[in-house]
């Protein structure tokens, strides 16, 4: 009944509806009635009302505790650590990086993402035929796009980490805390100068990262946010910066990512220090399993869900249908090299935490995703490890 007055509805207007349907179908994925509870809210805000779309300032509800401790104690030596290599490792977006850069958009030499990054042979197939300079352009809406979206996530962890601070209980790690959203301040200038002054583009913040933006700032558990943040969003962050940092041959582009994964690669450190105790001592079994589920889905959210919404209504809403579009983005080679640096970091990351029990690793089976499950976790790497990691080479696979 449904295919069939689908069928019968104006190609424009199908277009125009699939971001609703893929709404509805996202939720229907959802198997757990306690996560689909803790994300409805978040999921209707940001995809049925579009908040992220509705101008500024985009207003999103707090409720978390903040704790405060006179006594100052020195807690926790690891977060104490970190700290101290915080202050060490600050670095000035506006003077250590060489902004005299020319960041020429046409030049294939030094492109911001290569030529291989999305399968244009197979494009033809589903009907995205483009001449080569076509290519290099939407190639280049698509870095513009991701960076938009890279900025507007750290817009998310300024603003999570000053919450993060007020709401952990260990000292050293609110002292830990205010490193990060200094690091983040300085993330949100460096995306937002080379966009603006680079690029000339900036994209509207995803429907999906908004959704997952908004829930762990209304959430009003701590260990929610510090999951949500330092562990999803912190993963997803360096998996598409390790990735971004591996494939652009811009040298100012190359620089910016440096700087900004050697900070990332402590905030997801800590997230795991602050949540590795507590996950597997301090929490009921059944909090526990609450909050594996909602990670495995939050996970499902990010595997699946960015591709690139604002680039197709620009180029090709009303002559590509949606869901061919999504095969095209989906398959990309750059994508995949995306999909597996970003997993390659999250999942050790969540096994590390405790939420990756027998109960759940089915699913991660399911969802291809146990391979990464022996790597080392957020303590156990530098970010030279991530940084020197073999460049991905972007093969086209068959489709
Ligand atoms: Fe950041
Ligand atoms: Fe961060």
């Amino acid at each position: 009944m449904f295919d069939h007055a689908w069928k019968l509805m104006p190609k424009k207007v199908r277009e125009g509806v699939t971001s609703y349907v893929d709404a509805v179908r996202i939720f229907a994925q959802i198997r757990d009635p306690k996560v689909l509870r803790s994300l409805a809210p978040s999921g209707v805000r940001g995809l049925l009302l579009k908040r992220g779309k509705q101008g500024v300032p985009a207003r999103m509800t707090a409720s978390h505790d903040a704790y405060f401790d006179w006594t100052y104690p020195s807690d926790q030596p690891e977060m104490a650590d970190l700290y101290a290599r915080a202050k060490r490792g600050q670095w000035d977006g506006a003077r250590d990086l060489d902004w005299a850069t020319d960041v020429d958009l046409e030049n294939w030499e030094r492109p911001i993402l290569p030529p291989e990054f999305a399968d244009f042979r197979y494009g033809e197939t589903l009907g995205i035929k483009l001449s080569r300079a076509d290519q290099g352009r939407l190639t280049n809406d698509l870095a513009a796009w991701s960076l938009s979206q890279f900025l507007h996530g750290e817009q998310g962890a300024l603003l999570a980490a000053a919450q993060v601070t007020e709401a952990v209980q260990f000292f050293d790690g609110k002292l830990y805390g205010a490193t990060q959203v200094v690091d983040e301040a300085r993330h949100v200038e460096v995306f937002s100068r080379y966009l603006d002054t680079k690029l000339g583009k900036l994209y509207h913040v995803n429907d999906n990262l908004f959704v997952i933006i908004d829930a762990l700032m209304a959430d009003s558990r701590w260990d929610m946010k510090f999951i949500g943040m330092q562990i999803m969003i912190e993963g997803l962050a360096l998996g598409a910066f390790a990735t971004m940092h591996q494939l652009t041959s811009e040298p100012l582009l190359k620089s910016l990512l440096r700087g900004v994964i050697q900070d990332e690669a402590r905030h997801v450190h800590y997230g795991v220090v602050a949540l590795r105790e507590h996950l597997n001592n301090e929490v009921s079994d059944r909090e526990r399993r609450e909050r594996e589920d909602w990670a495995f889905e939050i996970a499902m959210l990010m595997r699946d869900r960015f591709m690139a919404r604002e680039v197709y209504d620009e180029w090709f809403a009303g002559s590509v249908s949606w869901d061919d579009w999504k095969l095209f983005v989906g398959r990309s080679p750059g994508m995949e090299a995306f999909r597996h640096n970003m997993f390659s970091r999250m999942v050790p990351n969540l096994r590390e935490i405790g939420l990756m029990s027998p109960r759940i690793q089915p699913h991660y089976e399911a969802a291809g995703l146990m391979r990464y499950f022996g790597g080392r976790a957020a303590d156990a790497i530098t970010a030279e490890d991530i940084l020197g990691a073999p460049s991905a080479s972007l093969t086209v696979s068959a489709a």
